[in-house]
């Protein structure tokens, strides 16, 4: 049996990821396929406690190094409890982040190296990649407005332009996995370029 197809799908907080990952769920079940839509962190039951760990703000202690190890941890678990197993039975695996996250976030974002990051990354995920990664791009002013505030996303601006800049300078060099989407149009109208990209590696 071949390998499931791994899509994932990025973008900053608010920006609608999980509207357009049950779209696009919704269109590749039409299609035939078996799908498994899932999410970093907390795609597992031991990952719902990192996700608690990583987000609530009363953990002002946590250091930036623990910050991208308890990703990274809630990750490995992620991968080998859900996301391989599903792609080895040839299931199509639609994730809502992945290791790009981890590069914008605490990369960009906090400004911690990124080889150190990528190398952690492929140690938890054994080396796993995307087929495809849709990056949802939108002003995040405008997609923080829709957000509760937690530890991450109580940061400023600024940390969220760096992150940003992050998803865009990093889908351009590697153009050839990631496309980048407009995520200001309507639901239907980013959805129909969701499925554009998607076309592209449907089998
Ligand atoms: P979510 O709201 O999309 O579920 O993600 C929770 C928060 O975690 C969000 O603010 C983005 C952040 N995050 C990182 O900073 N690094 C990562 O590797 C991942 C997966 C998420």
């Amino acid at each position: 049996m071949h390998r499931g197809l791994f899509i994932t799908l990025e973008g900053i907080d608010g920006v609608g990821k999980t509207t357009q990952a049950l779209l696009l769920r919704e269109y590749l079940e039409q299609k035939g396929h078996t799908v498994v839509h899932t999410f970093e962190p907390g795609g597992t039951e031991l990952g719902s406690r990192i996700r608690q760990l990583l987000l609530d703000p009363a953990h002002t202690e946590l250091s930036s190094m623990t910050e991208i190890l308890l990703y990274a941890a809630d990750r490995a678990q992620h991968v080998h409890e859900k996301v391989r197993p599903a792609l080895t039975a040839g299931k199509t695996v639609v994730c809502e982040r992945f290791v790009d996250s981890s590069l914008a976030y605490q990369g960009y974002g906090l400004g911690l190296g990124l080889e150190a990051i990528r190398a952690v990354n492929h140690w938890a995920t054994g080396g796993l990649e995307p087929d495809l990664t849709i990056y949802l791009d939108a002003d995040p002013a405008v997609c923080l407005a829709r957000t509760k505030k937690d530890r991450i996303t109580q940061r400023d601006l600024d940390y969220y332009a760096r992150v940003r800049k992050g998803f865009l300078t990093m889908a351009q060099a590697a153009s050839g996995r990631v496309k980048v989407i407009s995520a200001t149009g309507t639901v239907e109208e980013v959805a129909a370029q969701v499925l554009q990209a998607v076309e592209g590696v449907v089998r």
